[in-house]
C-alpha cells in the first residue's frame, strides 16, 4: 500500500450493504466537523449516546447521557432510541444489550474491553465457584456477559456494599475486583466474603508514597478515591465512591481543593460541576506514565464515534441463552437500586 493511501477496512452495513471504511485517523475531518455530523446523525438514526465518566471530554460533551456504570445502566433499561451508542469499554455496552435485545448497540472501538473483566475468564470462573457451593455469587458489572450468566447478583461501585448488606447471613462470594471486594469486607463486617483476586490497571498504580508527599504539600486538600483503589490509597480518603458519588462529594463538600484518587478522565465534568475547587489529579508509581488514563477507555475516539454512527459497526451481540441468564441478576441489582 502506498504511504499517502488510506488504509481501508472492510465493513458491512446493518442491511448487509458492503461499505469501505476509512482509518479514523485519515478521515480528514475536524473536531467541529466531527461534531457536527455525530449530532446529525444521531437524529438520523434515533441514537442515544450514553457516556462514562472516564471517556475524553469531546466525547462526554456530546454524550446524551454522562454517568457511573449504575446511571448508565438505568439509562440503557429506560431508553427508547432505536440505536444505543455505547462510549465506554465492552461490558458496559454488553450490559445494554442484555437490557435490550432488540436495540441496536454500537461501540466506537470493539477492543475497548477492561483488566477486570479480562482477568476473571468465564471457565476458570465456574471452575472456582464449584468450591463455594451454597454461595450468593455477587459480581461487579465490570465482567463479561458469560460471568453475569453464572452469577446471582450484579452490583457496582455504588451499590456494592447496599446489596451485600440486603443478602444478610447468606454465605457470598465476590468476583472479579479484589480492592472493591475488600472495601465491601470491611464497610459490611463481613470478613467471611470469599474475593476473586482481580485487580483494575489503572486504579492498582495509584502510589501510596507520592500520595502522602501530596498531602504533605497541600494539608488542606480531602481526598477522594473509588473503591477499586487498593488499601494503601483508600486508608487515607476521606470519602470512598463511585465516580458519580466522588463528583458528588466534590461538588458539596465545603473543601476548597480535593486529590482525586481514579480515572482521570472524572476532572472534567468534576470540575464542570465544581468549577470553585481545585482538582489534583492522585499520583501513579512511575512519574511519567499516565497510568491515571485507562487505555480501554480511551481507544473510543470523536473519529471512531462519527463512524460506529455512520455505519452503525461495531455492534455488540450476546448469544441469547447467555443473555436470558445474565438479564436475571443485573435486572435483581436494578430492582435493588430505585
Ligand atoms: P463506576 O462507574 O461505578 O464509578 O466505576 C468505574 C469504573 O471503573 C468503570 O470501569
Ligand atoms: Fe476497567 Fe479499570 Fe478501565 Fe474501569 S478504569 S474500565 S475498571 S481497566
Amino acid at each position: 500500500m502506498a504511504m499517502d493511501e488510506p488504509k481501508k477496512l472492510p465493513v458491512m452495513t446493518p442491511d448487509a450493504r458492503p461499505v469501505v471504511a476509512v482509518d479514523p485517523d485519515d478521515l480528514g475531518m475536524t473536531d467541529q466537523e466531527l461534531e457536527d455530523e455525530i449530532q446529525r446523525l444521531k437524529r438520523e438514526r434515533n441514537a442515544v449516546i450514553l457516556a462514562h465518566y472516564y471517556q475524553e471530554s469531546e466525547i462526554q460533551d456530546l454524550a446524551d447521557f454522562v454517568g457511573d456504570s449504575l446511571q448508565l445502566s438505568q439509562a440503557a433499561a429506560r431508553t427508547e432510541a432505536d440505536v444505543i451508542c455505547f462510549c465506554g469499554v465492552h461490558f458496559m455496552a454488553e450490559t445494554a444489550k442484555i437490557l435490550n435485545p432488540d436495540k441496536v448497540v454500537v461501540v466506537p472501538d470493539l477492543e475497548a474491553g477492561c483488566s477486570l473483566a479480562d482477568g476473571c475468564p468465564a471457565p476458570a470462573f465456574a471452575h472456582w465457584l464449584e468450591q463455594y457451593p451454597g454461595h450468593t455469587v455477587v459480581s461487579y458489572i465490570n465482567c463479561s456477559a458469560e460471568v453475569k450468566a453464572l452469577s446471582d447478583v450484579i452490583c457496582t461501585s455504588s451499590n456494592a456494599v447496599k446489596i451485600v448488606q440486603a443478602l444478610g447471613e447468606q454465605k457470598v462470594v465476590f468476583a472479579p475486583d479484589k480492592h472493591l471486594g475488600a472495601f465491601v469486607r470491611k464497610q459490611t463486617g463481613r470478613d467471611d466474603i470469599v474475593l476473586w483476586q482481580g485487580t483494575c490497571i489503572v486504579h492498582e498504580t495509584f502510589s501510596e508514597r507520592r500520595l502522602l508527599e501530596l498531602m504533605a504539600k497541600h494539608p488542606d486538600a480531602e481526598v477522594i478515591a473509588h473503591p477499586e483503589c487498593h488499601e494503601g490509597i483508600l486508608r487515607h480518603a476521606h470519602h470512598v465512591a463511585s465516580t458519580s458519588g466522588l463528583i458528588k462529594y466534590a461538588k458539596q463538600s465545603p473543601a476548597r481543593r480535593f486529590i482525586v484518587a481514579t480515572e482521570a478522565g472524572i476532572l472534567h465534568k468534576m470540575q464542570q460541576e465544581a468549577p470553585d475547587k481545585e482538582l489534583i489529579a492522585a499520583p501513579p508509581e512511575e512519574e511519567s506514565c499516565a497510568c491515571n488514563v485507562c487505555p480501554h477507555m480511551r481507544r473510543n475516539t470523536l473519529a471512531k464515534l462519527y463512524l460506529c454512527l455512520r455505519d452503525l459497526t461495531p455492534q455488540v451481540d450476546v448469544p441469547e441463552a447467555v443473555r436470558v441468564r445474565a438479564l436475571a441478576p443485573i435486572e435483581r441489582m436494578l430492582a435493588m437500586s430505585v
